[in-house]
């Protein structure tokens, strides 16, 4: 089945383990250590527009994407009225222009992830190296190979399949062992990424 159809089942059936009521807090740490001033920004994956909406509140020009179109009804939903620095579609990161492109900065909690092979997640580093300005920055949140085997959760990624997928494209600036900023009890492993284009 490929991704859409299966996101798309995901989000009719309610199925949203990814889905927090608060931004992760590894995109809260990146962006006030790094730090990463406000700038132009793309999510892609969105999803409900947790992290999105967390970004443009800090002054960040803000589009964000997903292929579902419930996710990008869930993020209108979420979005404060009054907020007007943030742009929301429905589309196919790897396939469709991205309006607004280039970016300075893009960001991702588990859309790269979702991409189940090597190739795949390939195209779509070099489809956000092409999103993005000379020196721009990708944050990149991934489910981690260390998590414990189980029924449902985040895709299990090893870090040297990441590597493949970027280093063509990316310097690679860090890779730290975390977990996901998440509502949950035990939320998973997680890789967090900060990736600069070449
Ligand atoms: C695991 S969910 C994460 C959602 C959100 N980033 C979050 O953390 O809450 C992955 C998201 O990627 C979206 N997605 C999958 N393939 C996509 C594509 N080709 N283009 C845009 N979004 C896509 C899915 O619809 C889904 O909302």
């Amino acid at each position: 089945m490929g991704i859409k159809k299966r996101f798309a089942e995901y989000y009719e059936q309610g199925f949203m383990p990814w889905v927090h009521k608060n931004p992760d807090f590894n995109l809260v740490e990146m962006v006030e250590k790094w730090p990463i001033q406000p700038c132009k920004t793309l999510e892609m994956g969105c999803g409900t527009g947790i992290d999105a909406i967390w970004l443009a509140s800090q002054n960040f020009d803000v589009t964000a994407c997903d292929i579902s179109e419930k996710a990008i009804e869930m993020a209108l939903e979420n979005l404060p009225k009054t907020m007007k620095n943030s742009h929301f579609y429905v589309l196919d990161c790897l396939k469709d222009p991205i309006p607004g492109a280039p970016f300075d900065f893009i960001f991702d909690r588990g859309y790269f992830h979702s991409n189940r092979t090597g190739r795949d997640r390939k195209r779509l580093a070099k489809k956000v190296a092409a999103s993005l300005r000379p020196n721009g920055l990708w944050l990149n949140i991934s489910g981690s190979y260390d998590a414990p085997e189980r029924e449902t959760g985040p895709p299990r990624m090893k870090a040297k399949n990441i590597v493949d997928a970027v280093e063509d494209f990316f310097e690679i600036l860090s890779i730290n062992a975390t977990y996901f900023g998440s509502d949950q009890k035990d939320p998973a492993p997680a890789w967090v990424c900060l990736f600069q284009k070449r």
